[in-house]
């Protein structure tokens, strides 16, 4: 596995029971219960990971709630199929399974765990990278899902600098990590979010003076990261958006739903990129919004892009890269023990959590703490 750390390759015999975090119905954070659950097998293609901190991202809310209530059909009608949380997951390879070969057991890997709120999870192979050195475990967990979505968003923008042609864009962006922005004015909303306050910062890192809105609880958060700031919401909200136009480009995590809205702060050749926004009523919840955004592919020469975010092994190779070198820096709003994790989403929901909120669950194995496997 090349660029990532490894850790000493001999585990201690693997338990047959974990504590997880499961539920049994759909609902608030009240529906989780810490349990004991049988250790997951690593199938075909997968390994087993001894998970040290997972992320809390916003799909973990919309699985446990079952909502929009669309995606019970993907996940079960009634109750949901999979019954323990969790997704963003940074820990240990302990175990490989049939065909695997790009890992090995005592690897560094981040990325999408089956269920990471628990003491292992499965995960597939082409959901991993390997976590470079020196950087933290929670940084990587944070960035698996909320961090691969800001930098397909960053991307999807193809921003170039001010004065180079925009057909530059294709050849510099897959040079390079990040594009150059310099020069560009770039809108985020909802930039006090998870993937909000990651888009924020790599697009600083390219580069761009980016403008942050951010409702008025999360508005001195958005302070700290951005380099100017805008507050939403209230009688003249829109019209304090209104006054920034144009922005070259827009990413849309919270808040403006209207195309006509997003194309007006447009300047002529900018792209808003859609990612989500909490909130949205009726069976998609809003979702909707991401779906008929490719018919309406562009207005006057500017382009709506919807966002479909996979967290793929080479999207996690570069995140682990622009975290090691520091153009990533997760702002992490604090770490909560897996006994505590209805909290985080508690909070989460209550809009407390400004950047991301993590779950830590195990601690870095010592490698003179590990006996030989039996
Ligand atoms: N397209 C994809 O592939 C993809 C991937 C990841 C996430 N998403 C979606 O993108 C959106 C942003 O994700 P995230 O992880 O950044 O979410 P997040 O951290 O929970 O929230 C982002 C922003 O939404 C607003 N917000 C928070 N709670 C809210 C609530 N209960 N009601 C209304 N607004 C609320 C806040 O912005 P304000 O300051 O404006 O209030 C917050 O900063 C979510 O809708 C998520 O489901 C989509």
């Amino acid at each position: 596995m090349a660029g990532a750390s490894r850790g000493p390759a001999a585990v201690p015999p693997l338990p047959a029971l974990m504590r997880a975090v499961a539920q049994e119905r759909y609902g608030g954070p009240e529906v989780l219960r810490v349990i004991d659950a049988p250790l997951p097998e690593a199938g075909p293609g997968e390994v087993l990971v001894r998970v040290i901190a997972a992320g809390v991202d916003r799909g973990v809310w919309h699985l446990m709630t079952g909502t929009p209530v669309g995606v019970r059909l993907g996940i079960g009608l009634r109750a949901p199929r999979e019954r323990v949380r969790g997704r963003e997951v940074a820990g240990e390879v302990v175990a490989v399974g049939p065909g695997v070969t790009a890992f090995a057991i005592g690897d560094r890997v981040f990325g999408a765990g089956h269920a990471s709120f628990a003491e292992f999870t499965r995960a597939r192979v082409d959901r991993l990278a390997g976590i470079p050195a020196g950087v933290a475990w929670e940084q990587a967990a944070a960035s698996a899902t909320s961090g691969t979505t800001a930098l397909q968003a960053v991307r999807l923008l193809g921003l170039t600098a001010a004065g180079d042609p925009a057909d530059s864009v294709p050849a510099a962006a897959s040079k390079s990590l990040l594009p150059d922005a310099a020069g560009r004015r770039v809108l985020v909303t909802g930039a006090a979010g998870g993937v909000g306050s990651l888009a924020v910062h790599l697009l600083r890192s390219a580069g761009a003076h980016v403008i942050g809105a951010a409702s008025p609880a999360r508005l001195e958060f958005a302070r700290t990261l951005c380099d100017e700031v805008v507050e939403t919401g209230g009688e003249y909200g829109e019209a304090r958006l209104r006054a920034l136009a144009p922005v070259d480009g827009l990413v849309s995590t919270s808040g403006i739903r209207s195309y006509r809205m997003l194309c007006s702060l447009l300047a002529d050749g900018g792209t808003a990129v859609l990612v989500g926004a909490e909130g949205g009523r009726g069976l998609l919840g809003g979702f909707e919004r991401q779906l008929l955004a490719p018919l309406l592919g562009s207005r006057d020469g500017r382009r709506l892009r919807a966002l479909t975010s996979v967290e793929t092994p080479e999207l996690l190779a570069d995140l682990g890269r622009l975290l090691a070198d520091g153009r990533l820096r997760v702002p992490i709003h604090g770490e909560y023990a897996l006994d505590a994790t209805a909290d985080a989403l508690r909070d989460l929901q209550e809009g407390r959590v400004t950047g991301k909120a993590i779950i830590r669950i195990g601690a870095e194995a010592d490698a003179a703490d590990r006996s030989p496997r039996a």
